[in-house]
């Protein structure tokens, strides 16, 4: 018998429609169009505001109608929804219930999963596992936050960078020689004090104190998170080639978490992967930390073919971090008509 391996079918997002400048920015904290562009990449994000929609699962909710015109796929077949994200709708229930609810997914079981702007590939992981166990076929994995709901706008050293945004992935199970190959998942919960949201847990539940002093909102030391996300993602990215022997030449993609643009030509350095093959659109919506990955694919969708070799990686909070090695599954132009 055949081995069982997790391919993505399709792939889909959303970002809102107000675009947030620089200049908007610039209003806000002590910095410049300028320097947001030269040190982070970012020209401008997507944020939404409460008269287009409300929460990660309106933003979700689009990108499932998208994926659903795209692919066709029945939500009712649909047997698992994993939503990676920072920012659900509420504490509980959990978003991805309420996002299968809204788009008709109501045989699948559904749950969040917490690993900041590793969410994506994490989610991956979880879901090619379901598939390539037998017991499961079509898990649909949704990832992406609401990041304008936990920026603190008057903090420069953070405000610049994060969007809101989410992606979707229909996974399904195949026997042919596509789909998820290979992973390298890690974790660092040493990491506390660099990158956090101290409240709104329980440790810090939800108080005046804790509003007036923007605990529920992200911070971070800028450079140790920039650091470590060169290195761990570089070094999980050469280790995943040089076990699965992986050329330079033979990588067509790699697909970095947009957090900052000096982050993914390092990263794409120390690979030695030409900057044509690294999927870059931080100039457009920021970080949107779990929605990042997706969204990349979304964007660069048109250009992607079937047995393409694609490496995607990621960082963030916890530390948390790794490599996903995957064949595309499709041709795009075989689906232009949808
Ligand atoms: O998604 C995972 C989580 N986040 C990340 O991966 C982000 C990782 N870190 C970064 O992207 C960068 O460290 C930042 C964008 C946060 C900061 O950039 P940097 O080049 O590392 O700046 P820095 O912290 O070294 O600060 C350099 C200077 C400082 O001024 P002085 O002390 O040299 O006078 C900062 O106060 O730049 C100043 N600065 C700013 N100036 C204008 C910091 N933020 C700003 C700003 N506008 N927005």
């Amino acid at each position: 018998m055949s081995k069982i391996q997790a391919v993505i079918a399709g792939i889909s997002g959303y970002v809102p429609e107000y675009i947030m400048t620089n200049d908007e920015i610039s209003a806000l904290v002590d910095t410049s169009d300028d320097w947001i562009l030269s040190r982070i990449g970012i020209k401008e994000r997507r944020i939404l505001k409460r008269d287009e929609g409300e929460g990660v699962t309106y933003l979700a909710g689009k990108a499932v109608q998208d994926l659903m015109r795209k692919t066709r796929f029945n939500p009712l077949e649909i047997e698992a929804v994993i939503f990676a994200t920072s920012t659900p709708d509420y504490v509980m229930p959990n978003a991805a219930a309420l996002t299968a609810y809204k788009n008709g997914m109501t045989n699948a079981f559904c749950f969040d999963l917490s690993a900041a702007c590793s969410g994506f590939i994490y989610a991956l992981e979880v879901a090619t596992s379901f598939i390539s166990s037998g017991k499961y076929r079509k898990v649909l994995v949704l990832a992406g936050d609401i990041l304008s709901a936990i920026t603190n706008y008057t903090d420069r050293n953070t405000c610049p960078i994060f969007g809101d945004g989410c992606g979707a992935a229909l996974l399904e199970a195949t026997s042919e020689n596509v789909g998820v190959i290979d992973s390298i998942m890690r974790s660092d919960g040493n990491s506390l004090a660099s990158l956090h949201q101290w409240g709104g847990g329980s440790v810090f539940p939800a108080s005046h104190e804790t509003v007036d002093k923007n605990m529920h909102t992200i911070w971070q030391d800028g450079k140790v998170v920039f650091k470590q996300a060169v290195s761990q993602m570089s070094d999980t990215c050469l280790e995943l080639m040089e076990r699965n022997h992986l050329s330079k030449d033979d990588v067509k993609w790699v697909v970095p978490h947009q957090a900052n643009l000096r982050i993914i030509d390092a990263v794409a350095s120390r690979m030695g992967v030409s900057s044509d093959k690294i999927m870059v659109n931080i100039q457009k919506y920021g970080n949107t930390s779990a929605g990042t990955i997706p969204i990349c694919l979304w964007d660069y969708e048109s250009q992607l073919k079937k047995g393409d070799n694609i490496i995607l990686t990621a960082f963030g909070a916890g530390f948390t971090w790794g490599a996903t090695y995957l064949k595309w599954g499709y041709d795009f132009c075989t689906r232009q008509d949808l």
